[in-house]
């Protein structure tokens, strides 16, 4: 039919082979086998009792993971990115001030969807290695008053992590939301929502929750949510979360559309909280540290050293490894993969030539899994060194 009006021909699309590396950059992961089986699940429609028997059960999952008793808690059509849209746009109007807390990339990236946005930007920095300390963000709230501190807990361009105990509060103390990135962090590294008073928190399922990018779990605080209900401002359609809240049923009276949510990353993110769930956070926490204190040890053993000098401020999920001079760190990933097929990435953002970024987490937090790869990144260094 109609081929007389085809003037694009149709190109080859031939089948591949894909030998998949064992997956220990900072994201994605490998995934649970619980999710590879769920995402062929069937294809369930937005407006049938199925559908949003399944956007109940993930929402009960999320309040679980995230620590909070709050009732806003769904999850954005998206990669993380569109959580940090979501969370910037619904919570800080053009015009008011965002004052983010920048030690990595991440925050660079809330700079500018927060500067698109008509947003006033205000950074305040510490050394990427590090970490905030309460007094530099108490002086910072105090002189500039914003309406929300952006930070990232667990940062994947640096391997550090955030101390969060007493942000919210001190926040709250300045009138400002807490918006917080835990992209990297969430379900691998302890986090308390309700306990930090986070307002705005967003996370991703290809990091520690073993699951596929596209998908970015979102909760909000009642004092966000009063921002939300008074705010001046219309955020994007798509991003609005008090649309999205009707959809996902968040105050138990609504089931309506917004958009076509994606089933299999829907039925992936269920099948990651299960995992959780049926394991219990404090375990899957204990699972993660202990596979990466084993490593950390074996890196040790090796003579490797760490990029972050302060054990305390390492991120469980992703280890951030400094090579000894002149070893070439894209070249040592490519050697790493290329013999051992293990993915593992070079610095991004401030760390890019300066460290590796490698991460065990989520389905891979096993001593295995370390030794495997401290195993591997070894005879890779002594292949690049006798070679050179
Ligand atoms: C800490 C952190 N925040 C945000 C992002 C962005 O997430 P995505 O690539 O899923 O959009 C990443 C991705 O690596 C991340 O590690």
């Amino acid at each position: 039919m109609h081929s007389d009006k085809i003037k694009v021909p149709a190109p080859k699309i031939q089948n591949r082979q894909f030998v998949k590396p064992l997956l220990c950059g900072p994201g994605p992961c490998d995934y649970w086998p619980s999710v590879t089986e769920a995402v062929a699940y069937p294809c369930i429609t937005p407006n049938c009792e199925e559908f949003y028997n399944v956007l109940d059960e993930i929402r009960a999952g999320l309040q679980y993971i995230f620590q909070t008793q709050s009732k806003l808690v769904l999850a954005m059509s998206g990669a993380g990115h569109a959580g940090m849209e979501a969370v910037i746009n619904n919570l800080v109007g053009p015009g008011e001030t965002l004052l983010i807390a920048a030690r990595g990339v991440w925050d660079q990236r809330a700079e500018i969807i927060a500067k698109r946005l008509g947003i006033k930007v205000e950074v305040t920095r510490v050394p990427m290695n590090t970490t905030f300390g309460l007094e530099q963000i108490e002086t910072e709230l105090k002189r500039l008053r914003p309406a929300a501190l952006f930070i990232t807990h667990g940062d994947s361009s640096t391997g550090t992590v955030q101390k969060m105990d007493g942000l919210g509060q001190l926040c709250h103390k300045y009138g400002a939301l807490l918006l917080v990135d835990t992209v990297v962090s969430l379900g691998g590294h302890p986090f308390f929502m309700d306990e930090y008073e986070a307002d705005g928190v967003f996370s991703s399922t290809q990091k520690a929750f073993s699951g596929p990018a596209g998908i970015s779990p979102v909760a909000f605080s009642t004092r966000a949510e009063e921002k939300i209900n008074n705010r001046k401002h219309e955020p994007s359609f798509y991003f609005d979360v008090k649309l999205l809240a009707k959809q996902w049923n968040c105050y138990g009276d609504t089931r309506v559309y917004h958009h076509t949510m994606s089933p299999p990353m829907l039925w992936a993110l269920r099948a990651c909280l299960q995992e959780v769930s049926n394991a219990t956070l404090p375990v899957v926490w204990a699972r993660n540290a202990a596979s990466t204190a084993h490593f950390h040890k074996r890196l040790q053993e090796y003579g490797f050293e760490f990029f972050v000098p302060k054990p305390e401020e390492r991120l469980t999920t992703v280890t951030t490894v400094v090579l000894p001079k002149g070893v070439n760190y894209l070249e040592f990933t490519a050697v790493l993969r290329e013999k051992h097929n293990i993915l593992i990435l070079e610095g991004r953002g401030p760390t890019e030539g300066k460290a590796l970024r490698v991460g065990i987490m989520g389905a891979n937090a096993r001593t295995e899994v370390a030794d495997i790869l401290a195993d591997a990144m070894a005879d890779t260094l002594n292949t690049m060194l006798s070679s050179s």
